[in-house]
């Protein structure tokens, strides 16, 4: 019979390419220790609201004292800047210095392209390798949170993120219409198979003609984390590159709930 306890020296050794992403992500953390808490706001569907979320739920946390750091990691159409107007580019030496704007620290891929309009392509292997350089070389400082922008669908960039990073989790966003209920719940449940949690789900664009954030809050098993209604104020304020949440007080309390929701635990 093998003795279990005997030391396991002939264990073979890991690919050296298994080594480097381990040392990789080990570098990673280190960078980001400064940071108490990494958000992730994703869903699967285009347009449901991603960046709207992650822009205004930054601004939410500040308003409330936190210390904030927003990442748009949207790789094919970073579109924070366009929503705080920022015009601001970096020239890309290491390490890079996230833009101050609002008392928020903000990093985006667009801020390295001098045309917005210019559509930016990447091939599945330079997009892990450009976020994974995003987080080895940024100097976020000292941050309660980082919000995270993430591109919407499964594929490379969404998977590079939740590989990389140790997140908190998720805020999975969705419109109140069934078929982008069915496309966020193929997020959460990407997430699962990758062991990331889901800290809860937000319906935007509420309208009353759904129920998609409960829906799939109660198939995923996860908090319902609140609703934003639909309002033509959105894309008037946002195209004018000023933050809802800060100029509407209607707008405000329904992200200060959600806030209250995450924050809370
Ligand atoms: N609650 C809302 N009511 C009305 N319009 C909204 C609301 N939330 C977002 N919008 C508008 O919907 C559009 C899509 O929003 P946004 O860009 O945040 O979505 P997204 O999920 O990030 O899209 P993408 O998948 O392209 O990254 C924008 O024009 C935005 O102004
Ligand atoms: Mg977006």
């Amino acid at each position: 019979m093998e003795d279990d306890s005997a030391p396991q020296n002939d264990l073979p050794k890991p690919h050296p390419s298994i080594l480097k992403v381990i040392e990789q992500k080990k570098r990673i953390k280190e960078k980001l220790s400064g940071i108490r808490h990494k958000i992730g706001v994703y869903s699967a569907k285009g347009g449901v609201g991603k960046t709207t979320t992650a822009v205004n739920i930054a601004y939410t946390l500040k308003s409330m004292g936190y210390k904030v750091g927003l990442l748009d990691a949207d790789v094919d159409c970073p579109n924070v800047t366009m929503f705080l107007g920022m015009k601001d580019t970096i020239t890309g030496d290491y390490p890079l210095t996230p833009i101050e704007k609002d008392g928020i620290k903000i990093l985006s891929t667009a801020m390295f392209v001098d045309d917005l309009k210019r559509p930016i392509i990447w091939r599945g292997p330079m997009i892990g390798k450009m976020i994974a350089e995003f987080f080895e070389n940024t100097d976020w400082g000292e941050l309660d949170y980082l919000i995270i922008d993430i591109s919407p669908g499964t594929s490379d960039a969404p998977l590079s993120i939740i590989q990389l990073l140790d997140l908190d989790g998720f805020v999975l966003v969705t419109t109140p219409q069934r078929i982008s209920a069915v496309n966020t719940m193929r997020s959460g449940g990407m997430a699962r198979r990758l062991s990331a949690s889901i800290l809860g789900v937000v319906e935007n664009m509420s309208d009353g003609s759904g129920n998609g954030g409960r829906e799939v809050a109660e198939a995923l098993g996860c908090k319902f984390l609140g609703s934003v209604k639909a309002d033509s104020r959105f894309n008037e304020l946002s195209d004018k590159g000023i933050v809802p949440a800060v100029e509407d007080e209607d707008i405000k309390k329904q992200y200060v709930e959600i806030v209250n929701r995450i924050v809370g635990g």
